[in-house]
């Protein structure tokens, strides 16, 4: 992956955020300069300031993207990152077929693990042929996992783990929302792939293959760039997630017919806007922030086990705003844990191509998004250096909008996001006891395991009882059984005939 080098990376206290990166050559070609570069000898710095205006472009070079102005990472260097990395692909009601075409886009060296909350288990789109489905795309090696949300294994394992508040106290079961889902992910991932050091996220719903290639690559690309810069600078610890952000958003127009590519998706554009309002430097409002709803992100594991994580589609702009935080809720099991967090954002080349949502859908994206900020605002540490006044006018303008675009009514606030502890304060020996060994050939009962995933697991050394031969004969996983699937977010029904996109 080459990539654009960014230049003026903004500190927050313990955050530091960089200014996007344009993906501008998938499969580059090694330059000269890159070759020193390349080498553990001289490594490229990420926070490079003013060495482009000094160097004139040549002659019919794209004075934005010459050689000086990118940075590259080659193949090994990043096979060597996807192999440590675990992709969640949290999923619902899409066609199998469409989730076959996410996994076949991720690297086989990494591993996956789908999270379904898939609303009936019969059928040629139930959970049962997801499950399958996956099974028969590790049958080349791959490792994998499936668990479905509602698996009361799964449930059952959080309280072991001292997590209750992710259970509907209705049902007993996880909570339905995407944050739960990767919340679960997580939790899987640490359990099951103990030597992994990556986490990243991907929706189901995407249409394009080869844009989820480019996701996995863009986000070893970003962890190894950010490794060279700490190696450089001799920052020995460092939280690192990488954010994308896409080249376009294809929406079909009906008043034109035609394919639109727009820049920003609906709920994009208003979150960014109020993220790059907090984030402007010296008042200066401008295009900073791109990702503030990043769907497709990852992280370093130790980040993901650290963070706290918000429900449902808060859990991306929540991301922005917890490492502020952080410092007021000490993490229980990494006491010498880094306090900097840095975000890598990065523009691909490939469009992303989703299911389209209406309205509606908009509007509660919105409140999630905003609440998520509005309620920890005034909870951001002073070391951010955010000024109070700032924050307080944010807030105000925040519940302004929401107001006047229909997202809440009257007198009401903007809703308060569930807040997940983060799961290094939770007891993950005990989740994983409850849920037992993972064996590969699995029956399809919402919890399976393929591929080479017993190795990692016998590696690891831990000793597991197994108890889950019981939990797959509970009666939870007939149609329609599911007392929680009526909660907060209901399954939706996929249409692509709807006209207004995201
Ligand atoms: N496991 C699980 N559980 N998955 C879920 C749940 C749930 O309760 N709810 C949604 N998902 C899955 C969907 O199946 C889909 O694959 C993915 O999460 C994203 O959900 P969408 O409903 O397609 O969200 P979106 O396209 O409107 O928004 C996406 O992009 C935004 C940025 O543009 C999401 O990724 C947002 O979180 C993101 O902010
Ligand atoms: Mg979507």
């Amino acid at each position: 992956m080459r990539y654009t080098l960014p230049l003026g990376s903004r500190p927050f206290g313990p955050l530091c955020i960089m200014p996007q990166m344009e993906v501008v050559e998938l499969e580059p070609r090694p330059t000269n300069r890159d070759n020193r570069l390349y080498g553990a000898s001289e490594l490229s710095g990420l926070s490079r300031t003013g060495h482009q205006s000094q160097r004139r472009p040549q002659h019919n070079q794209d004075p934005d993207h010459d050689a000086e102005s990118t940075v590259a990472v080659f193949p090994d260097e990043l096979d060597r990152i996807l192999e440590k990395l675990v992709i969640v692909v949290p999923c619902k009601d899409e066609p199998v077929d469409v989730i076959r075409g996410v996994i076949a886009g991720i690297p086989s060296r990494c591993a996956v693990i789908l999270v379904s909350n898939c609303s009936h288990k019969h059928g040629e789109n139930g959970w049962e042929a997801q499950e399958r489905m996956l099974a028969g795309c590790c049958a080349w090696g791959r490792e994998g996992c499936f668990v479905h949300q509602q698996y009361p294994g799964a449930a059952m394992a959080f309280k072991e783990a001292g997590v209750p508040e992710i259970l509907d106290t209705a049902s007993g079961r996880i909570r339905n929302g995407k944050g739960e889902g990767m919340y679960l992910g997580i939790a899987m991932a640490k359990s099951y792939f103990p030597h992994h050091q990556y986490i990243g996220f991907i929706d189901a719903d995407n249409r394009i293959p080869g844009s989820v290639v480019e996701y996995c690559k863009a986000y070893a690309g970003g962890f190894a760039l950010a490794q060279r810069s700490a190696a450089k600078s001799g920052t020995e610890h460092e939280d690192v997630m990488v954010r994308i952000s896409w080249a376009s958003k294809p929406k079909y127009s009906a008043s034109t017919g035609r394919i639109e590519f727009v820049q920003q998706g609906r709920s994009s554009r208003i979150i960014n806007s109020f993220l790059n309002r907090l984030f402007a430097k010296a008042g200066q409002q401008d295009e900073f922030i791109t990702t503030g709803n990043a769907g497709e992100h990852a992280m370093t594991m130790e980040m993901a086990l650290k963070m706290r994580m918000a429900n449902g589609y808060a859990i991306e702009p929540f991301q922005y705003i917890e490492p502020l935080l952080r410092n007021k809720i000490p993490s229980a099991n990494l006491p010498n844990a880094s306090q900097t967090t840095r975000i890598v954002q990065i523009k691909t080349a490939n469009p992303h191509l989703h299911r389209e949502t209406g309205d509606e859908h908009i509007i509660k994206m919105w409140a999630a998004g905003l609440g998520a900020l509005y309620h920890h605002l005034l909870g951001v540490d002073s070391a951010s250096g955010l000024g109070t006044t700032t924050l307080a006018t944010l807030r105000k303008d925040m519940h302004k909008f929401a107001l006047q675009n229909g997202a809440i009514q009257g007198q009401e606030e903007l809703p308060r996001p569930n807040i997940y502890s983060s799961l290094d304060n939770a007891d993950l020996d005990s989740f994983r006891d409850v849920l037992g060994e993972p064996c590969s050939g699995h029956v399809y009962g919402g919890l399976g395991f393929y591929g080479l995933v017993d190795q990692a697991w016998a590696s690891s050394g831990t000793n597991s009882p197994a108890s889950q031969s019981t939990l797959e004969h509970d009666s939870w996983g007939e149609d329609d059984q599911r007392s929680s699937a009526s909660s907060e977010e209901e399954p939706e029904v996929l249409s692509d005939s709807s006209k207004q996109g995201e």
